[in-house]
């Protein structure tokens, strides 16, 4: 097998975040978010009954586990503050919540990690959300208000900030898909808060810029945008419609949010065909196109999981009357992990990495979040060690960072990689039905943590910066 190499400064480490770890959801002030809320309301909608309340027990365990981190290879991570720890229903600091986030960023740096904050990972606080939620522009000011808050408190402990982990996923499953709290059926509203979340991320980032004029961020600090970029693909031999289904998915899910981070905009070709062609009203104000020139970012983080492979549609509308742009295409030699329903495609980050050297040539990037999640996986327990063999996520892994490595020498900037869920933690609604980990996490033994066989490997990649 041929070995790749990556830059000796490219940077490995984890991602995860505040809502999917801390656990300790009503203790030291902290206020209830959707995840909570939904967990209360209807504990069945979440895989196995298993809510948001513990995540994976982090606030108990964050030692070991960052020595765990610095014992891999690691140097760095990514987690999230929350919004519903940080600040109080007046938007104020709450004293217990930031001294919580203080002790973790002084820890991270004793165990020698650097920490890449990120404000926002899906967790609306509920009184925000009773206040409209990203339907109210108001919660936008909020949200600035929180992100100015966070980088006067901890500018000085840390360097990398973004503002957003995935901005399209609540617009998608909260309004459109119905598949999270309070799971409507509606892209008006979607389109409504995508929109709204573009403001204020553009508003998080001119507080960011406002705190640096003030001097109280790093010299070196620079704040980004992490997205869920899945290259768009259709057939090989499309017809017209299969384009224009090509050109709304990648618009609605990929352009929109690098225009706005790379040119200050949306995609007007996108705009047009919301509100000209489908009647869509957006909540723009006269003055955003100023407002959303703030939007412009240091460098962008990619969460890459599967390819978006589209066709056009069958129909023009579902049954709740949204439009559709497109349909999945099966594309015949699909390879699948089944546990999550999600192709591998490892190329894709390679496209990602072409698409953004032709197309926003400055854009530095980093992968954010990559990897596997597998079903039942104590079931591929050694029955002597116990201990999970999961080969699958070397290969997984693997094939990934040689495609990195590919885009690398192809002109790419990409400056690194965070594997998502080093030690497996709660995903949502799915709970922790799928395990991402290359660390076991075992819910019937006080969440003690266990590395998994693939642990030894990723140790190695990580310090030698040799894939093989
Ligand atoms: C991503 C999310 C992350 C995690 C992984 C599996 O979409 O950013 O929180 O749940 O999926």
């Amino acid at each position: 097998m041929a070995t790749y190499v990556l830059p000796q400064d490219f940077f490995f480490g984890a991602a995860m975040s505040g809502p999917q770890t801390e656990g300790g959801w009503n203790i030291g002030g902290k206020l209830e978010n959707l995840w909570d809320t939904w967990s209360i309301e209807d504990i069945s909608s979440f895989y196995n009954q298993v809510g948001s309340y513990v995540g994976n027990d982090f606030m108990h365990h964050y030692k070991d586990d960052l020595a765990l981190l610095e014992s891999l290879g690691m140097n760095n991570y990514r987690t999230s503050i929350q919004w519903s720890r940080l600040l109080d229903e007046n938007g104020e600091i709450n004293p217990e919540g930031a001294a919580w986030y203080h002790e973790l960023f002084r820890a991270s740096k004793e165990a020698g990690l650097e920490v890449f904050v990120n404000l926002y990972h899906f967790d609306m606080p509920t009184y925000l959300f009773r206040r409209g939620g990203w339907e109210n522009r108001e919660v936008c000011e909020a949200y600035a208000n929180y992100a100015y808050k966070a980088f006067c408190e901890f500018g000085q402990e840390v360097r990398f900030w973004f503002t957003f982990n995935e901005p399209i996923v609540e617009p998608e499953n909260r309004y459109w898909h119905s598949m999270w709290y309070p799971q409507h059926h509606s892209f008006q509203e979607a389109c409504t808060a995508q929109y709204n979340i573009s403001i204020a991320h553009a508003l998080g980032v001119a507080r960011y810029r406002q705190a640096v004029a003030e001097g109280r961020m790093l010299p070196d600090a620079r704040i980004g945008m992490i997205c869920n970029f899945s290259p768009s693909y259709t057939k090989d031999d499309p017809s017209e419609a299969d384009l224009e289904a090509l050109r709304m998915n990648d618009g609605l899910t990929n352009r929109w949010w690098l225009d706005l981070v790379t040119k200050g905009c949306l995609p007007a070709d996108v705009i047009k065909t919301l509100t000209e062609d489908l009647g869509i009203v957006l909540p723009a104000r006269p003055y955003d196109a100023d407002v959303l020139k703030d939007g412009v970012v240091d460098w962008i983080g990619c969460n890459y999981y599967q390819p978006s492979r589209v066709q056009a549609p069958s129909r023009t509308h579902d049954e709740w009357g949204n439009p559709l742009f497109a349909e999945p295409y099966v594309w015949p030699e699909r390879v699948m992990n089944e546990s999550r329903g999600w192709e591998i495609y490892p190329k894709g980050i390679y496209d990602f990495g072409m698409k953004c050297k032709n197309e926003y040539p400055e854009l530095e990037w980093y992968v954010s979040e990559n990897g596997i999640g597998i079903e039942r996986e104590y079931l591929n327990k050694d029955p002597k060690t116990q201990q999970v063999i999961d080969d699958y996520r070397v290969d997984f892994v693997r094939d990934h960072l040689i495609w990195i490595a590919k885009a690398i020498e192809d002109g790419a900037k990409c400056v690194g990689y965070h594997y998502w869920g080093l030690i497996d933690n709660w995903s949502w609604a799915n709970a922790y039905k799928n395990r991402y980990g290359f660390v076991e996490v075992d819910l019937m033994e006080n969440y003690e943590r266990r590395p998994k066989k693939s642990a030894a490997w990723l140790t190695k990649v990580a310090t030698s910066h040799v894939v093989e």
